[in-house]
């Protein structure tokens, strides 16, 4: 595991991102599918450490050992999960259950359990035990559950025990310190088939969580009655039945990072998952952001977000307790305002996977800022230049990790310290990261031009890593060649692409683990590829593969249409080209000194075709992009030609 991880001085940031799951909404789903009668399928639920605890501790009070008991949580494949419901009933009645720093996963699981009639154990990590539960032990007390603290009162570890569960008053309950205790006793109470009601005693925060809790329980079947925020009644005899089939939400805490990436670095950043239609209360960062001024678009299942139309983002003053996850990415776009930057309402940051608000305050002062802690809040005044050669500390806290990569757009290299904590929630954040916020470097132009030279000196250059992307058309042909496949079989070739059993060993490429590297170069797999780059169906199999290689601490990558189609929003585009005669003699002069027979006539008429069909078919043609620089080598060595390029590079500094 890495201890931390670099990330390069950052200038801009496009392109779109395909959210995971929303951990809020997999974790009440995953319990809900689980308390309820029949069987539940439920589709991409996010694989991160948060959803697997609860995934485990279900698994552990489900499976009985009885074969045939018709209960249990099964993985699908692919994000999808069947969860056969136990109908209220857990029907294992004694387990110890670790809960890791899952707070979404212990207390729904804490309530739940108390009223199953078992005996269970609920233990985490150490940051687990010094967040608070007392409020919620209270609640479920006061109605006869026996609950007690195995270790300081008030906090996780707990122990379990049957009780004697009477509902005839009102649950009385603080709702100041999480709103996760009301979501707990909300989705557990049901389980008694009892008319139950609680009253808040003090103001609820973080409301819409408990609208995600509301929603979701409905679509089990439960109904609950809600007097404002104050007083929320169950009415007797309900109980959770399976709707059978659910999705789960894109992440909406998630999207924040990339939405404020667009925000500072340009954009536009689109996120994919969440949207108008959203359930989850933290799409409103949107909001936020639009009030700093950021364009913002919304679809039902995307939202996109852009730079100020004209200077920087504007300065804010914002009451955050109904978005306490995405305002802490508030917080670091805070160092772009024109500003001193105030977030309110903020007491629940104390008591979450670190006190963010004083972690939130240290990090960013190490930036150059200017920050004022309160009890609730926090302010923040940017600081007049970014201190550079800054390590982060994360605190076991991915959100830390996370918000502060944003940091990099101020044009200074950052570290993260543990970039794994992101695990909790959202493993794959920094490749994610890396796709909209790498600097990519498209080199594009026609066979022979010597882009291919010079895209990997480049690269060398600047430590950067390197797309042949002509390199995976001339895979596809070559291994539709050995599997008998005509390269006019668009659908055959297209089945071979997305599956394209590639490998880039260093300076060797492997096809199903042989070494091809000389073979694909042949004129006959070159001519093949043309054909087979020409069929749109490959085209959009070969994409996503190409887009991953878009990673810290940069790209060059270099084909036909690096510049228009795949890395469109590319901080520096060339468009490398020769004359044809140049370009033939250039081969002409490669096959001559590998032995290899070369006829200058022949070669010219086969590049001027490959040219012709490469210019001319409707997907992706080979053209030079109206923003992509000129470089004719037709007159240059290689090293003349990689002087040019690396000259337009400089200008952009990247
Ligand atoms: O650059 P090259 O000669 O290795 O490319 C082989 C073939 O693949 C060429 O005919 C054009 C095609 N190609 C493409 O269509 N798009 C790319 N991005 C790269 C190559």
């Amino acid at each position: 595991m890495m201890d931390s991880l670099s990330l390069p001085a950052l200038t801009r940031a496009a392109g779109t991102v395909r959210l995971p799951g929303s951990k809020s909404i997999s974790n009440r789903m995953l319990l809900l599918a689980a308390l309820a009668e029949g069987t539940t399928e439920i589709r991409d639920l996010l694989d991160s450490d948060d959803t697997r605890v609860m995934l485990d501790a279900l698994q552990k009070v489900m499976r009985s050992g009885i074969p045939g008991d018709g209960v249990g949580v099964t993985a699908l494949g692919g994000n999808a999960w069947r969860v056969e419901g136990c109908n209220g009933v857990f029907p294992v009645k004694d387990a110890d259950l670790f809960m890791g720093n899952a707070g979404t996963a212990i207390r729904p699981l804490t309530a739940a359990l108390a009223l199953s009639g078992g005996h269970y154990r609920l233990s985490g990590v150490t940051r687990m035990h010094e967040r608070p539960i007392g409020d919620l032990v209270d609640g479920l007390l006061q109605i006869g559950a026996d609950l007690r603290y195995t270790g300081n009162p008030g906090y996780p570890p707990l122990a379990v025990h049957p009780g004697q569960v009477t509902l005839a008053a009102p649950i009385r309950l603080r709702g100041d310190v999480s709103s996760q205790f009301l979501t707990a006793l909300l989705m557990a109470l049901p389980l008694t088939g009892q008319r139950a009601v609680i009253e808040m005693t003090t103001e609820l925060i973080s409301k819409p969580y408990i609208e995600i809790t509301l929603n979701l329980m409905a679509r089990f079947g439960v109904k609950v009655e809600r007097e404002g925020w104050q007083r929320f009644t169950i009415p007797a005899g309900q109980r959770y039945r399976s709707p059978g089939v659910l999705h789960v939400e894109g992440d909406a805490s998630a999207a924040s990072y990339f939405l404020a990436a667009g925000a500072i670095g340009g954009g536009p950043v689109r996120v994919e998952g969440v949207g108008s239609a959203s359930i989850q209360g933290d799409v409103r960062f949107a909001d936020a952001l639009a009030a700093m001024g950021a364009r913002i678009e919304w679809g039902e299942n995307f939202i996109e977000a852009r730079a100020p139309a004209a200077g920087k983002l504007k300065a804010f003053d914002l009451d955050l307790n109904q978005i306490p996850d995405a305002a802490m990415t508030l917080a670091v776009a805070a160092l772009f305002a024109d500003g001193r930057c105030v977030l309110r309402n903020i007491a629940s940051w104390r008591v979450k996977e670190t006190d963010r608000i004083a972690a939130m305050a240290t990090e960013l002062r190490k930036l150059g800022a200017t920050v004022e802690e309160g009890s609730d809040s926090l302010a923040v005044s940017p600081p007049p230049t970014f201190q550079g050669g800054v390590a982060i500390d994360t605190y076991d806290d991915h959100r830390m990790a996370m918000c502060f990569a944003l940091a990099a757009f101020g044009g200074v290299a950052v570290t993260i310290n543990d970039p794994a904590c992101v695990n909790k929630t959202f493993p794959e954040f920094f490749d994610a990261f890396a796709g909209i916020a790498a600097p990519v470097i498209a080199i594009d132009g026609p066979s022979a031009s010597g882009k291919g030279t010079v895209a990997q000196r480049v690269a060398d250059a600047l430590g950067f890593h390197f797309l042949d992307s002509g390199a995976l058309y001339r895979l596809t042909a070559l291994a539709a060649m050995k599997a008998g496949v005509a390269p006019e079989d668009e659908p055959g070739v297209a089945a071979i692409a997305a599956n394209l059993p590639a490998e880039f060993a260093g300076d060797r490429i492997l096809l199903s683990g042989e070494d091809v590297t000389e073979a694909i170069r042949a004129e006959a797999v070159g001519v093949d590829a043309s054909k087979v780059a020409a069929l749109p169906t490959v085209r959009t199999a070969l994409l996503e593969r190409q887009r991953a290689y878009r990673r810290f601490p940069g790209l060059v990558a270099d084909g036909r249409d690096m510049a228009s189609v795949v890395f469109p929003e590319a901080a520096v585009k060339v468009f490398l080209t020769a004359s044809a005669a140049a370009r033939a003699e250039r081969r002409h002069k490669q096959l001559i000194a590998k032995g290899m027979p070369a006829n200058m006539h022949a070669l010219l008429q086969d590049l001027q075709e490959r040219d012709a069909r490469d210019a001319r078919r409707s997907v992706a043609p080979l053209r030079q992009c109206d923003d992509a620089e000129l470089v004719d080598t037709t007159e240059m060595g290689i090293e003349a030609a990689v002087a040019a390029a690396m000259a337009i590079v400089r200008r952009q500094s990247l």
